[in-house]
């Protein structure tokens, strides 16, 4: 099929051009799929003050009339889904049906915010003096910036954008170099829907990046930014926002997930689980399962299992039928993903299956099961973002634990148990801010997704995502005699 798409940039309702342009490839084939503008800090300015324009006549209408262009917009993107979902696959490389469930996921944001931001209540306080009346008042934040990232090109951004523009901000967008047009098929169909110009922009920049972050993190016109992305750059980011302006800002940082496997679990459902939060997205999700912990007493049997159901894992590039495993995101990612499997095996772990790049292209890795890995390894103690499992045994609960929590990190955190009194005792215990209990997938639009530690801070999604744009004022009524 092929497949339509914009591929200049969305500034204040104008499809904006540039002599200057990036390459955006095919990472399964490595093929340019498209040229798109290689925008500078003017251009993110411009974008900013379109942003600020656009906002109090936003801001003024009630959030019934906000959700009925969102729902537009929302509708949309479910009408266009195939599209979307081949968009995906075709710049960010992941297996066709994965990406058709992203887009739907990503869409879903757009819906429950419009509803949601109809439920932005405040409060009234009783009052400590006779005189006085106490009320809160939510009010939008005011013009948002995002920085998102391409493992997920749709969703990062609808549950950025779906709360700010439901709660009556506006938002400008910097979306990934690797997977651009994405975020230009939003735009498009934001326009469609009728979202009022200036209200959400998309600035597509390459060379710039240091450049057009600077401007979102800086400008004093913007007093939300919200990132994905590695804690390294997150740390400098959300330090510029503070550091200049002061301004809230969410971070959604690295994981390095745990994965225990409680000898008393049903071994095939955590197998599943294993399987399917282990190797989404070829192991490019940053609430993946980064490391497996295994009890002593089931550690071979587990083993066995899973490596067969990682053996019948088929790789190939994502519009292909039948395929779960795509390419990773560039050459970066498999010589990064290539040199831990060799720490890894160097140090004496096993591969029961997998273990070096896949023949299906050059930027595709074998799916792989790493056997007796020690906590000093490298696919221990890093982010691996590629399809490699590895295997840590452990012999009692608060050893599990403990190794669970021995990371700087804290955002998602699984376990596959049958005792319901360790199921509340191990939730309760493990830091992190997401925790799964004998299921391997669980991202939806209405939990609060976000970590603890070096993970981030605030929350995407539910309630709580939506607090993320809104200030609470509090109002005092004086003289009431
Ligand atoms: C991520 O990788 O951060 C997003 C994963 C998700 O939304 O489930």
């Amino acid at each position: 099929m092929t497949l339509s798409f914009r591929s200049d940039a969305y500034i204040d309702g104008q499809w904006r051009t540039a002599a200057r342009r990036f390459k955006v490839y095919n990472p399964a084939t490595q093929k340019v799929v498209a040229e798109v503008p290689d925008l500078a800090a003017a251009d993110a300015e411009a974008a900013v003050a379109a942003a600020h324009r656009a906002l109090p006549p936003w801001a003024a209408k009630t959030a019934k009339e906000r959700a009925a262009i969102l729902t537009a917009w929302f509708d949309l993107m479910i009408a266009d889904l195939d599209r979307l979902a081949g968009l995906i696959t075709l710049e960010g490389g992941k297996p066709l049906t994965e990406a058709k469930g992203e887009a739907a996921y990503g869409a879903a944001f757009i819906e429950w915010f419009a509803e949601e931001a109809k439920r932005a209540y405040g409060r009234t306080i009783p009052t400590t003096a006779a005189s006085r009346r106490y009320i809160t008042l939510k009010q939008p934040v005011g013009v948002c910036a995002a920085i998102t990232p391409w493992n997920f090109p749709m969703a990062m951004i609808t549950r950025k954008a779906g709360p700010a523009l439901a709660a009556g901000c506006s938002i400008v967008l910097k979306p990934p170099h690797q997977t651009p047009l994405t975020a230009l098929a939003l735009a498009e169909l934001a326009e469609k829907a009728g979202v009022p110009a200036g209200l959400f922009n998309v600035v597509t920049t390459d060379t710039h990046t240091a450049d057009v972050g600077r401007v979102l993190c800086e400008s004093p016109l913007v007093r939300k930014f919200s990132f994905t992305g590695s804690t390294a750059i997150g740390k400098k980011l959300g330090a510029a926002c503070v550091g200049s302006t002061v301004k809230r800002v969410s971070l959604e940082l690295g994981g390095n997930a745990p994965l225990l496997v409680f000898a008393d679990a049903d071994l095939d459902l955590a197998v599943k689980g294993a399987v399917a939060s282990k190797f989404r997205n070829a192991g490019q999700t940053c609430v993946c399962a980064n490391r497996i912990l295994v009890e002593h007493a089931i550690y071979d049997a587990f083993s066995a299992k899973l490596a067969e159901a990682v053996r019948q894992l088929k790789v190939g590039p994502g519009d292909q039928p039948g395929v779960e495993i795509g390419p990773l995101i560039d050459e970066k990612a498999i010589q990064k993903v290539t040199e831990m499997v060799g720490d890894a095996i160097g140090g004496g772990a096993k591969a029961l299956v997998g273990g070096a790049r896949s023949e299906a292209g050059a930027q595709f890795f074998q799916p792989t099961v790493l056997a007796d890995v020690t906590r000093q390894m490298r696919v221990n103690t890093e982010e691996i973002f590629g399809p490699v499992a590895p295997l840590i045994r452990f012999r009692s609960e608060d050893e599990a634990v403990a190794i669970a929590n021995d990371t700087p990190f804290g955002l998602a955190a699984y376990f596959f148990t049958r005792d319901i009194a360790r199921a509340w005792r191990v939730a309760e215990r493990i830091e992190a801010g997401m925790v799964s209990i004998n299921e391997g997938v669980y991202s939806n639009e209405v939990i609060p997704f976000g970590g603890v530690k070096e993970s981030g801070l605030g929350r995407e999604g539910g309630v709580e995502g939506l607090e993320e744009y809104l200030e609470t004022k509090f109002v005092n009524f004086g003289g009431v005699a």
